[in-house]
C-alpha cells in the first residue's frame, strides 16, 4: 500500500516560499527547556528537502493548549533556537503566526532560509478552523505543506481551512508515518503482538476494539489493565483505576471472549504486579501473584502461600506487571512478526535508588528488551504514545525500533482506521484538486 497523497516530491520547490505545518508540541521544563526533541529531529527530512530544492521555508506549529491566548510559557521561541542547532542554518523566529510582523518576514525570506512562526494556538481561530485565518496563514506562502503528524487528526486552521487556500502536499514525515502505520495494521507480519498500557480505556477504546478484530495476541499493562482487573472482581487496594471505565472493560472483555471462541487470540491481562503503598523512590516494593500463583507458590513452599501475597492490600497500589505476566509477554513476543506499543507497562518515571530504572519500570524495560530482539527474535515494531517514546528516548533506544510514532492521539486513530482530516484535505496524486481519502 502506498501513499496515496502528493508530497513534496511530487511539486515544484524552486523558488517557492513554502508553509510548512510541523508538530512541535514538545514537553518543556520550569525553565523553558526542551526536554524531548524527537519530534523536532523527526522534521528535519522534510526541511532539508525543501532547501535543497531551492525554496524557503516558513515553520508554523501548535505548543501546549493556551486557549487562544499568547503568553510566555508557550512560545514556540525555544523550538527555534533547537532547530538553528540542528540544521547548522539561521532559524529567525517571528513572534506571531499571521500579522504585519508575520507578512513582512514572509515577504522578506530569500531562497534557502528559514523562519518559525510563534504558536498558531494563541489565536482562538486556529482550533476553530477559522476561514479568514487559514488565509491570512496562506498569504504567506505560496505551497502548504503538512508534516505535523501528530495533529493531523483534528481539523484546526493549519490542518484543515488552509487545504481550501492554497496548493496543499504532504511532508516526509507525514508521509512515512501514514504509510508505516496503515501498513501494519492492513498487511501485518503475523503473528501480531499489540501491546497497551496508559490510564483511561476511554482513551484507547476503539483501538483496543480494532486490535482485537486483527491482532493475534493483545496484552494490557499500565494503570488501564488496572480497570480491566476491577471489572474481573480482583481487589486492587488504591491502584490508579477510572471507575467510570468498568463497564467499558466489562463490554471489552466480553468482545475479547467472542473473538477467542472464533480463531486463535489470546486477551492478556496481567497475573502478577509489583505493589507499593506509596509512587516514590524510596517506597518498598513487593510482588502481588492473584492469579498465576506461581511466584505465591515457589516462595511458599512447602507451606501454603500466605494470604498477602495473592491479594493486594487496601492500601497498596499496582504500580508495574510482574515478573510472571512480564515474561509471559516477553514469551509472545518470541514468536511474533509484528509487534505495536503503546503505553507503558508501569509507573517509569521514577528512578531507583541504585540506578535509573525503579522496581515500578522493570515490566516495560523487560517488553522493550524482548520487542528490540534482546533474547532472539526480532519483531517488526511500531511504537507510538508520548509515555513509551518518552521512556525509549531516555534510555537511547529509539534507532532499535522499526518505527517510533511522533503522534500519540493521532497514531491512534489511524490505527483505528479512523479518517485523519488534515490527511484527507490534501491533493491526492495525480489529480490538481482537493479531496479523496488517505489511501486509495
Ligand atoms: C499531541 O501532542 O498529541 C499533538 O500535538 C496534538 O495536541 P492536542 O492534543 O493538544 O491537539
Amino acid at each position: 500500500m502506498s501513499f496515496t497523497k502528493k508530497t513534496i516530491r511530487d511539486v515544484e520547490l524552486s523558488g517557492k516560499r513554502v508553509l510548512v505545518r510541523a508538530d512541535y508540541n514538545v514537553p518543556l521544563d520550569s525553565k523553558g527547556n526542551i526536554t524531548d526533541e524527537y519530534r523536532i529531529t523527526q522534521s528535519l527530512p522534510t526541511i532539508r528537502y525543501i532547501i535543497e530544492h531551492g525554496g524557503s521555508v516558513l515553520l508554523c506549529s501548535h505548543l501546549g493548549r493556551p486557549d487562544g491566548k499568547p503568553n510566555t510559557k508557550e512560545s514556540l521561541f525555544p523550538v527555534a533556537k533547537t532547530l538553528q542547532k540542528l540544521l547548522h542554518i539561521e532559524v529567525e523566529f517571528v513572534p506571531d503566526c499571521v500579522g504585519d510582523r508575520a507578512k513582512k518576514a514572509a515577504d522578506g525570506l530569500k531562497k534557502g532560509q528559514i523562519l518559525l512562526l510563534e504558536n498558531l494556538r494563541f489565536h482562538p481561530e486556529e482550533e476553530a478552523n477559522d476561514t479568514a485565518f487559514a488565509a491570512q496563514l496562506a498569504s504567506l506562502a505560496d505551497l502548504f505543506v503538512q508534516d505535523g503528524f501528530g495533529v493531523v487528526h483534528r481539523a484546526h486552521a493549519s490542518t484543515d481551512a488552509i487545504t481550501k487556500h492554497m496548493p496543499s502536499v504532504a511532508g516526509l514525515l507525514l508521509e512515512r508515518e501514514v504509510d508505516t502505520i496503515t501498513d501494519v495494521i492492513e498487511n501485518p507480519k503475523r503473528p501480531l503482538v499489540a501491546i497497551v498500557g496508559g490510564a483511561k480505556i476511554a482513551d484507547k477504546i476503539e483501538v483496543l476494539q480494532q486490535f482485537i478484530a486483527v491482532a493475534d495476541v493483545v496484552a494490557v499493562g499500565g494503570a488501564m489493565a488496572n480497570t480491566f482487573l476491577q471489572a474481573q472482581g480482583i481487589q486492587i487496594g488504591r491502584s490508579k483505576t477510572e471507575a467510570a471505565d468498568v463497564p467499558l472493560a466489562q463490554t471489552i472483555l466480553a468482545t475479547a471472549r467472542q473473538e477467542k471462541s472464533k480463531r486463535p487470540f489470546v486477551f492478556y491481562l496481567p497475573q502478577d504486579g509489583v505493589v507499593a503503598k506509596k509512587v516514590d523512590t524510596f517506597a518498598p516494593t513487593r510482588i502481588v501473584d492473584w492469579s498465576a500463583n506461581v511466584i505465591s507458590e515457589i516462595e511458599a513452599y512447602p507451606k501454603r502461600p500466605a494470604h498477602d501475597s495473592t491479594q493486594i492490600a487496601d492500601d497498596e497500589m499496582i504500580l508495574d506487571i510482574g515478573p510472571f505476566s512480564g515474561a509471559f509477554i516477553a514469551g509472545t513476543l518470541q514468536l511474533a512478526g509484528t509487534v505495536i506499543w503503546n503505553g507503558a507497562m508501569g509507573v517509569t518515571e521514577t528512578k531507583g535508588t541504585q540506578g535509573p530504572i525503579g522496581p515500578t519500570a522493570q515490566g516495560t524495560e523487560l517488553i522493550m528488551e524482548a520487542i528490540t530482539g534482546q533474547f532472539g527474535n526480532r519483531p517488526f515494531s511500531l511504537v507510538g504514545g508520548g509515555d513509551t517514546v518518552g521512556f525509549i528516548e531516555a534510555r537511547g533506544l529509539v534507532g532499535s525500533f522499526n518505527h517510533v510514532s511522533t503522534g500519540g492521539g493521532a497514531s491512534l486513530e489511524l490505527l483505528s482506521g479512523r479518517i485523519l482530516p488534515g490527511v484527507a484535505a490534501l491533493q491526492d496524486k495525480g489529480k490538481t484538486k482537493d479531496g479523496g481519502s488517505q489511501h486509495a
